[in-house]
């Protein structure tokens, strides 16, 4: 559906040229959302306005259906753009119009007869559920509703790619889930590919099926979204996710495991322990894993602090245990989760503060 190839983007700044973009290649499948995470400055919005070319990439090729949009002629590329639909973080909604008449903005400038923009407009209202607010102007409607006309203004050209550059940046959380929960209906319901640009992990987590981490012009690491939050690479990704599911355990825990260790030394019996941070995603559940554990390996395990959460109907975890036993068959039992498809973290922690 849409093929990136080798793009890079320079611009000339004042201070000299900057490398927006470093060779990026992307592949995204008809009918999925695809995301595209990055801190501020990451080339997310070089990105995602050369895939309309908005912007013209200085390398490489943005191959939308089969035909490479860089080398269109201007009027090649009027016609292949009405497929691919836009929203903004600010809307850019004409204050001088109507909801309506900015639903209709498009299909006017594509030439279309009053009364078949009618037929349009009217159910697309409907879609995002402004039909009784058709005759406001954007200064009388809220932000949530203005993105809705947004959204509607997007799809009126019947376009089969939806982009949307950081839609939901400027609206509170509850809003931003609405208008997600929008995005999600018009991809599944009218089968349109979004690609969705954000700086915010909880919008990936709501509605993504796929995510693309970009770090100073590059793309540093994709995948499903389940699996980038169960096993993130890259320390980027791994700084995104925590700001939605808090990766660091608190003291009271640490406090905990220094005593565990302590007792075990204590104890003299050339026993090991070690904390474990364990995550998982889909169907492995941790209780019949564990206890299979403790009795195969003869192990202590002592479940210290945890955090269940969904991704898209799809259960996600994180555990964080301390283990004890003898040492091989400590070894023996991580070996053992890992094959069972947890991914497991062995955390150091320093006996004294
Ligand atoms: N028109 C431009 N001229 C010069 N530099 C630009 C221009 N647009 C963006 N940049 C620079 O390119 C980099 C990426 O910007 P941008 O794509 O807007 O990132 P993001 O959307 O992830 O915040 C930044 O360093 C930004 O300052
Ligand atoms: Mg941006």
């Amino acid at each position: 559906m849409i093929e990136i190839r080798g793009l890079t983007q320079t611009y000339q700044g004042p201070q000299g040229p900057v490398e927006a973009l470093r060779g990026i290649d992307l592949h995204i499948t008809p009918g999925e959302v695809f995301g595209i995470i990055g801190r501020s400055g990451a080339g997310k919005s070089s990105l995602v306005r050369t895939i309309n070319l908005l912007n013209r990439p200085t390398r490489g090729e943005v191959i939308v259906n089969g035909r490479d949009l860089t080398r269109l002629g201007e009027a090649e590329l009027r016609a292949a753009r009405r497929d691919i639909g836009m929203v903004f973080q600010h809307f850019n909604l004409l204050s001088s119009r109507t909801v309506f008449d900015n639903v209709a903005l498009p299909l006017e400038l594509a030439g279309m007869p009053r009364g078949e923009i009618a037929q349009r407009v009217n159910p697309l209202l409907e879609l995002v559920g402004l039909a009784q607010l058709a005759g406001r102007y954007p200064a009388q409607i809220s932000g949530g509703q203005k993105q809705r006309v947004g959204i509607a203004r997007a799809l009126a050209s019947r376009p089969q790619v939806l982009l949307s550059d950081e839609a939901t940046s400027a609206l509170d959380p509850e809003t931003t889930r609405s208008i997600l929960d929008l995005l999600r209906q018009v991809n599944r319901e009218l089968g349109l590919t979004v690609v969705l640009i954000t700086h915010q992990m909880q919008v990936i987590k709501q509605i993504a099926d796929r995510v693309a981490v970009i770090d100073a012009g590059r793309i540093v690491e994709q995948g499903r979204v389940l699996d980038v939050f169960t096993r993130p690479r890259q320390p980027i990704t791994r700084s995104l996710i925590e700001e939605i599911l808090p990766q660091e355990l608190p003291a009271s825990v640490l406090d905990h495991v220094r005593k565990l260790a302590a007792q075990l030394r204590g104890a003299g019996q050339g026993a090991e322990g070690q904390l474990l941070r364990l995550s998982y995603a889909g169907d492995s559940a941790y209780q019949p894993i564990l206890s299979r554990l403790i009795r195969g390996y003869g192990l202590d395990m002592s479940i210290l602090h945890g955090q269940v959460d969904e991704i898209q109907d799809q259960t996600f975890g994180s555990l964080a245990v301390y283990a004890s036993g003898e040492a091989a068959q400590l070894r023996g039992a991580i070996a053992r989760l890992r094959d069972e498809g947890v991914e497991v973290q062995e955390v150091a922690v320093a006996l004294e503060d």
